[in-house]
């Protein structure tokens, strides 16, 4: 599949590049709703922009008007080292001016990821009335099997028609998440995958020559979101 690939030297590099563009997208969504919605993701790849966004970026970002989401949560507590939630707060969220409200994370503490994903789909669905659940800007990461947000390889979530957040049972730790279903995340506006590691060069190779996306068997290529996909690599996961 064709795919927009931006190739940077360092993380240091490729992060500034993302912020750079997330805070065009925040200023244009801003500009044309008033309000900006961002999808977090977790893994290690994203860490270091979070990082620099809590500083430098930081003071350019309208914190009143941004709204943070994630794509996905392990079904752990907040404070878990699991966490993605954790990760953000520690990263980001702690260290700038983000009003409480604004910050939209996956209620883990209910007693089953079910019941998680169903007052999260609700939350979204009060976030965007009546409109469609596009979210401004989702980040997203990849995993070696080609999975992305939660959704892994052969997940009945990928087919979901009808509920935006699923609650699913994956081959990772910890098995028990809750993520995005193809319902919302093929209708984000910005799509930015963050690919980074040595350990991605094969999967990305498989995605490039994957020659019929909409069938494939790698949930990151199944993905068509209504506005661009990006691919922000660092030069180990694409030499
Ligand atoms: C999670 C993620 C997951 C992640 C990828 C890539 O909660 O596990 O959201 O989809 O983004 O596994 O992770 P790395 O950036 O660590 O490679």
């Amino acid at each position: 599949m064709k795919m927009d690939e931006r190739i940077f030297p360092n993380l240091d590099a490729l992060s500034r590049a993302v912020l750079e563009e997330v805070l065009r997208i925040v200023r244009d969504a801003v500009a044309q709703r008033g309000r900006c919605s961002i999808a977090l993701s977790g893994g290690h790849s994203p860490a270091k922009m979070y990082e620099l966004w809590s500083g430098e970026y930081s003071a350019r970002t309208p914190w009143d008007k941004v709204h943070l989401f994630w794509g996905d949560e392990r079904y752990v507590p907040q404070d878990d080292p699991l966490s993605n939630f954790r990760m953000a707060r520690e990263c980001l969220i702690s260290h700038v001016p983000i009003p409480a409200a604004n910050v939209h994370p996956v209620p883990t503490g209910l007693p089953t990821p079910e019941a998680a994903a169903e007052a999260y789909e609700s939350d979204l669905r009060k976030y965007f009335g009546s409109a469609q659940p596009a979210i401004d800007l989702q980040l997203q990461g990849l995993g070696v099997e080609g999975h992305t947000a939660s959704l892994f390889p052969g997940s009945p979530a990928l087919d979901e028609q009808e509920r935006w957040v699923a609650a699913v049972e994956v081959s990772a730790t910890p098995p028990r998440r809750i993520t995005f279903t193809p319902v919302v995340l093929n209708r984000g506006l910005n799509t930015y995958f963050l690919v980074t590691g040595k350990d991605k060069r094969e999967i990305l190779a498989a995605l490039r020559s994957e020659s019929n996306p909409t069938t494939s068997q790698y949930p990151a290529a199944r993905l068509q979101p209504d506005g661009p996909v990006v691919w922000f690599l660092d030069s180990l996961a694409a030499p």
